[in-house]
């Protein structure tokens, strides 16, 4: 039985400990951790998910914002990493932790979420898609198709900028 809890319940040793084992431990160098560097996880967004004790998936989240060409910034949420033990990858548990994100997400009144991760995993299940993201830079390299977003709103539709980590905003939806 997976109980998902906030990502505070668990060990922060174990956390990176898991995720070295879903991406490897040179994960660090990837674009994505570049959009959250200096950010902290947005703690009512970011979940772990346990089998009894023991820690199976992690989810995080963070604040990022792009940086509008025309001037101005736009805030959004960076969802990311999703990861699962590899010996319970394909059980569910990706799909509770994203559900529970995407709830809490929609409470909170979150109208702009980001990822880069598989189209086929994060569009088919949770509503993500490549269309919105073709004006945005990001700091590293990117497969466009993986850089995807979730809109419930006009604020950031066919805007064009830079992304970057929102320093100074962990503490916006907390
Ligand atoms: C990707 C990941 C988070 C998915 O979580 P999971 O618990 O393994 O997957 P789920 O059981 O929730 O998957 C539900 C469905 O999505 C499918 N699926 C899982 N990963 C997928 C992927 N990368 N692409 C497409 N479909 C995928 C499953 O086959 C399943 O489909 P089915 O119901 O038709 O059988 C997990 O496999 C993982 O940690 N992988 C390594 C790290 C990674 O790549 N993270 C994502 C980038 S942020």
């Amino acid at each position: 039985m997976i109980r998902i809890e906030p990502l505070s319940a668990a060990d922060p040793a174990a956390v990176e400990e898991l995720l070295d084992a879903a991406f490897g431990t040179d994960r660090h160098g990837r674009t994505a951790y570049k959009l959250r560097a200096g950010t902290l996880p947005l703690p009512l967004l970011s979940f772990a998910a346990f089998d009894g004790d023991a820690l199976v998936g992690t989810l995080q989240s963070w604040p990022v914002r792009l940086i509008l060409d025309d001037g101005g910034e736009e805030q959004l949420v960076l969802v990311g990493p999703v990861a699962v033990s590899p010996s319970r990858q394909r059980g569910g548990i990706g799909v509770a932790l994203m559900k529970a994100m995407l709830a809490a997400a929609d409470a909170a009144g979150e109208d702009a979420l980001m990822l880069i991760g598989d189209p086929e995993y994060y569009g088919r299940f949770f509503g993500f898609s490549a269309g919105e993201t073709a004006g945005w830079e990001v700091p590293g390299p990117v497969e466009r198709h993986r850089l995807l977003a979730r809109l419930h709103g006009p604020r950031l539709v066919g805007r064009r900028g830079e992304l970057g980590p929102a320093l100074g905003l962990g503490d916006r939806i907390a």
